[in-house]
């Protein structure tokens, strides 16, 4: 029915002569389509029977009374080639090939041309073209272009260019922005995501229409150029990832209209400018990672329009706790983090609505944490790790009302209390948390029951602390627990066996949870994006744990680190930790384990960091896979183990420096090449190295 209509649509139109398209028209456009969309793509309906004015992506404009096609519009098509040819219109303004997979040189442009769009695909060369004088806007991003970018070959003059997009190439040269010789009246200028090196142009502020400056991620060295500051329409530079130096100067308040203002991970020094709050639309202020130092200017505050604010990793100092928040009520990422900054958090912080991420981390704030955050209803990431803090309970009492939170950082901000072992603190309110760090704040008591009420908690952090008592058995079924760190305290009794039946070490239920974390966050040393990167691990090392380890322990098989050491097991080395396979770190050093080195723990292709120094095992220590790769170090300190590595022969038995079996030599060889990466890349490191290794063993 629907068709039926349509065709008489059609019929009624071209009846009416009304744009009835060009015969040599019609045939370049079959050409062109055929040599890119093999087979013709039926469902584009582009029938010769069919007026091409209609065609799907194809638009016509009278010229002289005869329609003529304008537009090529045919984004996301899934067009192909390996040499991209325009068809022979000379009408043709308009043309959009974006995300496609066309490939080839830059094509012959028709000399009308208003708008070309062929951003995402696989273009590559050098620009060796000369634009039409009527270009308009250009995107040529996210392809594979390269070569020196040389703007007085590419575009006539005058130009009347106002966008331009080369973005993610490989463009290389310095000094893009000579193109403002040849195109004033540019209005947007994206060179981000290139290799351009040099300094930036002072010639840019022959752009004097310039709204948007992006040359962010390329080379680029030396300082912001004065000329910069005249461009007072400018609404958004982004030009981080360089290595910029030098001052933000003051005058950069005369870009009354910037609303982004991108500065990030450069080498900027001296002080952010006082009067930087006059910028009254700015939204997106980031001047993290840089070498910038003074205090928060004050004036800051007053930028309503300020959603994210970012200063981390700065040599930023002052009291923070005058100032006044209460205007920022559009503020949702404020991040202080790595200063010097001093003071109490300031309680107007609980006056910014709409606030879902707060980092303050690595200063050295003092007071307590705020009773008012409890207000913070949208807050979803807070991080205060490493400062001078009081009144954990205190804390954890205000921030359970805050019930969004899904990520609390307070390691090393507080020191020397007592946590309660207490349900009618109804702590287990958080019950969104993912992330719990309290480590190094020589807690004492127990593990608190609460937690036991986190469902959703996959990262517990209890470490350096002097928590005592057992490790409760109700760990063991948190169900999605993947990281527990309880190194260096008073823990006292056996391993619970429950533990070995986390869920969320035994399969992976987390999904594919990609999500970006509002802020991201320091653990061991790393930066992380996404909680997914977490390397899954238990670590019970430096207590005064007893017994045996339970043989289940086996049953976690994504565990990549487990830690033992330091504590008063004993028995044997279980054989089932070589179903282990993902592991990467296992350490059993400062026990009593008696017995063998199993064998079988030359399976464990993946194991880059192995110790059970300082023991009581016997016998031969075993070899092949990556026992081959640890030192003396991981096994002395146990008088009856004997084997090469420790220089003590077993007995009569003769050692022949044996090649380990040749199937397993070719696998575990390619294994080893990805081992000698950090262990915290292990993650992705074990992806691949899994990879290779199933590929092995279905030989
Ligand atoms: C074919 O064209 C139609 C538009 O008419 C589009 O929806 C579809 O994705 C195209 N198919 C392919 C394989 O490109
Ligand atoms: C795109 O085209 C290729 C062949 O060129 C085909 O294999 C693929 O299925 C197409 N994709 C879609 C989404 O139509
Ligand atoms: C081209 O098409 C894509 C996809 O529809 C769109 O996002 C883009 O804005 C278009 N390009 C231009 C210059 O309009
Ligand atoms: C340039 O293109 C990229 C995609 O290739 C896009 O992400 C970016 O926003 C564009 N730049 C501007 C200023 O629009
Ligand atoms: C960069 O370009 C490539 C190739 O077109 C594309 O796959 C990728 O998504 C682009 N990256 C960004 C950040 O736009
Ligand atoms: C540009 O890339 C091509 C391959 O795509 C390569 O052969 C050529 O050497 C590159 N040119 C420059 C100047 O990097
Ligand atoms: C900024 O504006 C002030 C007052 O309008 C002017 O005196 C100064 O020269 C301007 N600075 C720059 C770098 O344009
Ligand atoms: C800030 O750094 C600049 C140089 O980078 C230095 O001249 C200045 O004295 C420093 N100011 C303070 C307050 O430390
Ligand atoms: C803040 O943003 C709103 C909406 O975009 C705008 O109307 C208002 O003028 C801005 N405020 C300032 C001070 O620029
Ligand atoms: C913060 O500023 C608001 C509005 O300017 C004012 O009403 C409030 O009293 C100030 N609060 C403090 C603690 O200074
Ligand atoms: C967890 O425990 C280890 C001891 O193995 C310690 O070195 C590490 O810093 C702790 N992890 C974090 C993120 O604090
Ligand atoms: C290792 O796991 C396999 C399969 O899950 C099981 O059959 C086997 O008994 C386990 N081996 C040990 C030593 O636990």
């Amino acid at each position: 029915m629907v068709l039926l209509i349509l065709s008489l649509n059609l019929f009624l139109l071209s009846q009416n002569g009304v744009l009835s398209c060009n015969k040599q028209e019609q045939d370049s456009l079959r050409t062109f389509i055929s040599s890119h969309s093999p087979p013709l793509n039926l469902s584009l309906n582009w029938s010769p029977s069919t007026n091409c004015c209609h065609w799907h992506g194809v638009d016509c404009t009278s010229h002289n009374g005869a329609p003529r096609v304008t537009h090529l519009w045919l984004p996301k098509k899934n067009l192909s080639g390996t040499s991209l040819t325009l068809p022979n219109l000379p009408f043709l303004a308009h043309i959009n090939l974006s995300h496609n997979h066309l490939s080839g040189l830059l094509p012959a442009l028709p000399p009308r041309l208003l708008t070309l769009d062929l951003s995402f695909n696989s273009l590559f060369g050098p620009l060796i073209r000369t634009f039409p004088l009527t270009i308009h806007t250009l995107d040529l991003s996210s392809n594979h272009f390269n070569g020196s970018f040389d703007p007085s070959f590419l575009l006539p003059q005058p130009s009347s260019l106002a966008i331009f997009n080369i973005s993610n190439n490989t463009f290389t040269s310095s000094n893009p922005s000579s193109i403002c010789h040849i195109s004033p009246l540019i209005k947007i200028l994206d060179f981000s995501m290139n290799q351009f090196v040099g300094h930036i142009s002072p010639s840019l502020a022959i752009c004097s229409n310039l709204q948007v400056f992006r040359t962010g991620s390329n080379s680029l060295s030396g300082p912001l150029p004065h000329d910069l500051y005249t461009l007072t329409r400018l609404q958004e530079i982004s030009l981080s990832n360089n290595q910029l130096s030098g001052p933000i100067n003051k005058a950069i308040v005369n870009l009354s209209n910037l609303i982004i203002l991108e500065l990030h991970t450069n080498q900027l020094s001296g002080e952010i400018p006082q009067n930087i709050g006059l910028l009254s639309k700015l939204e997106h202020l980031q001047l993290h990672s840089n070498n910038l130092n003074g205090t928060f200017p004050p004036s800051l505050t007053k930028c309503s329009n300020l959603t994210t604010l970012l200063l981390r990793n700065n040599l930023l100092n002052g009291q923070i706790s005058k100032l006044n928040f209460s205007k920022l009520q559009h503020l949702q990422a404020l991040d202080l983090g790595n200063n010097s900054f001093m003071g109490s958090i300031p309680d107007t912080l609980c006056l910014c609505k709409s606030i879902t991420a707060i980092r303050l981390a690595f200063n050295q704030l003092s007071g307590e944490v705020p009773p008012c955050m409890a207000s913070l209803k949208s807050l979803t990431h807070v991080s205060l790790t490493e400062n001078h803090l009081s009144n954990a309970v205190g804390a954890l009492n205000t921030l359970k009302h805050c019930q969004n939170l899904a990520v609390l950082f307070l390691s090393r901000c507080f020191h020397d209390e007592r946590i309660h072992n207490n349900d009618s603190d109804n702590l287990h309110t958080f019950k969104n948390l993912q992330i719990l760090t309290l480590a190094g704040c020589k807690l004492k008591g127990q593990i608190p029951t609460w937690i036991s009420k986190l469902k959703k908690l996959e990262v517990l952090n209890l470490s350096f602390n002097r928590i005592s008592g057992p490790i409760p058995a109700w760990i063991g079924s948190m169900p999605s627990l993947y990281v527990l760190n309880l190194t260096q305290n008073s823990l006292t009794g056996e391993i619970p066996r429950e533990i070995t039946r986390l869920p969320a070490l035994i399969s992976d239920n987390r999904g594919t949870d990609l999500s970006h974390l509002a802020l991201p966050f320091l653990y061991d040393k790393l930066q992380y994006n996404r909680l997914f990167n977490l390397p899954p691990s238990l670590k019970l090392g430096s207590n005064s744990l007893s017994g045996r380890i339970p043989t289940e322990i086996g049953q976690l098989k994504l565990l990549q680190v487990l830690e033992l050491s330091n504590n008063k097991l004993i028995g044997s080395i279980p054989e089932q930790l070589s179903n282990l396979t993902n592991l990467e770190k296992l350490d059993m050093s400062g026990n009593d384990l008696t017995g063998n080195i199993p064998k079988s723990l030359t399976k464990l292709h993946f194991l880059s960091a192995f110790s059970v120094a300082d023991n009581d095992l016997e016998g031969e220590i075993p070899k092949g896979g990556q026992f081959e790769t640890f030192g003396i170090g991981a096994f002395e300190g146990n008088p009856k183990l004997c084997g090469e590595v420790i220089h003590r022969s077993c007995g009569a038995v003769v050692i022949n420096r044996r090649m380990p079996e040749e199937e397993n030599d070719a696998g575990s060889r390619s294994v080893w090449y990805y081992m000698r990466f950090p262990l915290g890349l292990g993650y992705f490191v074990g992806l691949v190295g899994g990879t290779v290794l199933l590929f092995f063993k279905r030989w």
